[in-house]
């Protein structure tokens, strides 16, 4: 699988923070091989699409909300929430062909999500009890990866480095299995030096996003969402998006409590990714140099390599 094939996958990719686009704004963001906008509309709903103008080709980030459209600033051209050119102030009529690429869009975990297909073949990033609690979150864009999106995602079931670099028992062993609707089951036990007992559960939605489930000794449940959206010079731009619900199995903290939490889960979160990250930025990986105690991280290759592939906007994008 070379570096550049996980552009295509079909799935969801984390676009932007959900808080860097406000109501009724507009922001441009790098995406795939081209380039999206993210629109909030004045309701909060966010709609996401290719950011050229079907005209002369202006970045409509530079565009404006205008009576509930997004105004092109060059010629006036109006775009409606599904991307079709709805109004065009010098002429008398609008081609058919006049219309933006739009991505279904989501958002969820304080990120902005955009799925790369015509319509979602599984739900953006979930956690089974975030239904019926609140949750106190933080997303952090973590920056630029040099390695492909899914060799970071390989990180999380490599068990070799967890205890060598990262100085934790394994307790149990990897559990692995795919569901029908294509998202990868996990669950594992470590030990941490600091942290002690982390109870973890979670699941591949996609080559490029984790979302696992810690119940950590401390007894506070712990969301991590890790996800990351491949750029065309190659590597990937990092999400992550930490989360506490405040009641777990009948049992309510306080939201101070939950912030304590959900600090302590960036100290653990940051030490262990700042011990991958200059490994992580300056490996070269081969598939052939794995060995028999590393079959956890061959089945999310594995996953990865027989994951649908589509970019059905590049066309409108780049
Ligand atoms: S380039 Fe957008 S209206 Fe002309
Ligand atoms: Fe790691």
């Amino acid at each position: 699988m070379g570096s550049n094939t996980e552009l295509f996958h079909r799935t969801w990719y984390p676009i932007a923070l959900a808080d860097s686009v406000a109501p009724n704004s507009i922001v441009g963001a790098n995406f795939l091989t081209g380039r999206v906008v993210v629109w909030r509309k004045e309701d909060g709903e966010i709609y996401v699409l290719s950011a050229y103008c079907r005209h002369m080709g202006a970045d409509l980030s530079l565009a404006e909300p205008m009576d509930g459209k997004l105004r092109c600033p060059f010629h006036h051209w109006s775009y409606d929430e599904a991307g079709q050119c709805a109004d065009i102030p010098c002429a008398n009529s609008v081609p058919g062909s006049a219309n933006l690429f739009q991505y279904p869009a989501e958002e969820n975990h304080g990120l902005i999500w955009g799925f790369s297909g015509e319509s979602p073949e599984f739900p953006v990033t979930t956690f089974a009890d975030e239904e019926s609690t609140e949750v106190i979150s933080e997303a952090r864009y973590m920056g630029h990866i040099k390695c492909p999106v899914w060799i970071l995602k390989l990180n999380t079931l490599d068990i070799q480095h967890t205890r060598a670099l990262h100085n934790q028992d394994i307790i149990q062993y990897p559990n692995i299995e795919i569901n029908d609707n294509g998202v990868m089951d996990f669950d594992y036990v470590v030990r941490d030096k600091k942290a002690g007992l982390i109870n973890a559960t979670g699941n591949y939605f996609g080559p490029n996003c984790i979302a696992l489930s810690l119940m950590m000794e401390s007894g506070a449940l712990s969301f991590v969402v890790s996800a990351g959206t491949p750029t065309p010079e190659g590597g990937h731009d990092l999400f992550v998006s930490l989360g506490i619900p405040l009641t777990v199995n009948g049992k309510t903290m306080t939201r101070d409590e939950a912030s304590a939490h959900l600090s302590s889960l960036w100290d653990l979160y940051l030490r262990l990714f700042d011990e991958d990250l200059e490994n992580i930025n300056s490996m070269r990986f081969k598939l052939d140099r794995l060995i028999s105690e590393d079959k956890y991280m061959k089945r999310v290759y594995d996953y990865a390599k027989a994951f649908p592939i589509g970019n059905p906007g590049s066309a409108f994008i780049s």
